[in-house]
């Protein structure tokens, strides 16, 4: 029960998040995704929440469990993520895109299964939309973006510059390589990135991180 006790900081603040992989068709029985499991945004929308939020979980295919109290809306592809966050902006005042979203999708999706045969196979594939592209051009004045970056390498610099080119409030960083950091596990390292600063965050769980992360945008919004 203490800990359902918050401040009610986000009392009435509508918020968005999307969470987990997206899957992307090549025939009836096969897909192309990541190894995003959803803990980190389902852990954000779950401490909104708590914090009094209105909160939307968009979520890609995950194993977890659907966050009581919170709006769920379970999507497949990148493109259905595109159009579930169309139809929520507007009513979104706080929007947090933690999905890994796949980059690219197979040009074609096979009717039937594709059989194996001989010799290489290749796959034609073609980007996807970019999703944090089209909230940019499509924004609302009063609207906090935070996105989240993954690298395996020069973590700030490349985040830093994701930042910049898709016009965020805040991007949330973190190295795959970081041990207790990344994919698959209860905990991350997490650095939080804004125009004016760097905030490192330590090891902590998901959850503590989804805490940092809402104080951190409370306090600037
Ligand atoms: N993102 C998105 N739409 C996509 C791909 C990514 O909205 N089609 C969002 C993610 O949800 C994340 C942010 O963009 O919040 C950064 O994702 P990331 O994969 O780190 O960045 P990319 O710009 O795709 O760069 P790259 O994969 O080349 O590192
Ligand atoms: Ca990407």
């Amino acid at each position: 029960a203490m800990e359902l006790a918050r401040e009610k900081t986000l009392a009435g603040v509508r918020v968005t998040v999307t969470a987990g992989p997206t899957q992307e068709s090549l025939d009836p029985v096969r897909y192309l995704t990541n190894h995003s499991s959803g803990r980190m945004g389902y852990a954000i929308a779950r401490e909104a929440m708590l914090r009094g939020a209105q909160v939307t979980l968009i979520s890609g295919p995950v194993s977890l469990a659907p966050v009581p109290g919170v709006a769920m809306r379970p999507v497949t592809t990148a493109k259905d993520m595109l159009e579930a966050v169309r139809e929520t902006l507007p009513e979104t005042d706080i929007l947090i895109k933690a999905a890994a979203v796949a980059d690219y999708r197979p040009v074609t999706v096979a009717d039937q299964k594709i059989k194996k045969k001989d010799g290489d196979m290749s796959i034609p594939l073609e980007r996807t939309d970019d999703i944090l592209g089209w909230v940019e051009k499509n924004r609302h004045p009063g609207l906090f973006v935070c996105g989240f970056s993954m690298e395996t390498e020069n973590m700030v610099e490349n985040s830093r510059a994701k930042l910049e080119k898709k016009h965020l409030d805040m991007i949330a960083a973190n190295n795959l390589k970081t041990e207790g950091a990344g994919f698959g596990v209860a905990t991350n390292v997490v650095t939080l990135i804004t125009k004016d600063g760097i905030k490192e965050l330590p090891l902590m769980g998901k959850d503590e991180v989804a805490g940092c992360l809402l104080d951190e945008i409370a306090a600037r919004r």
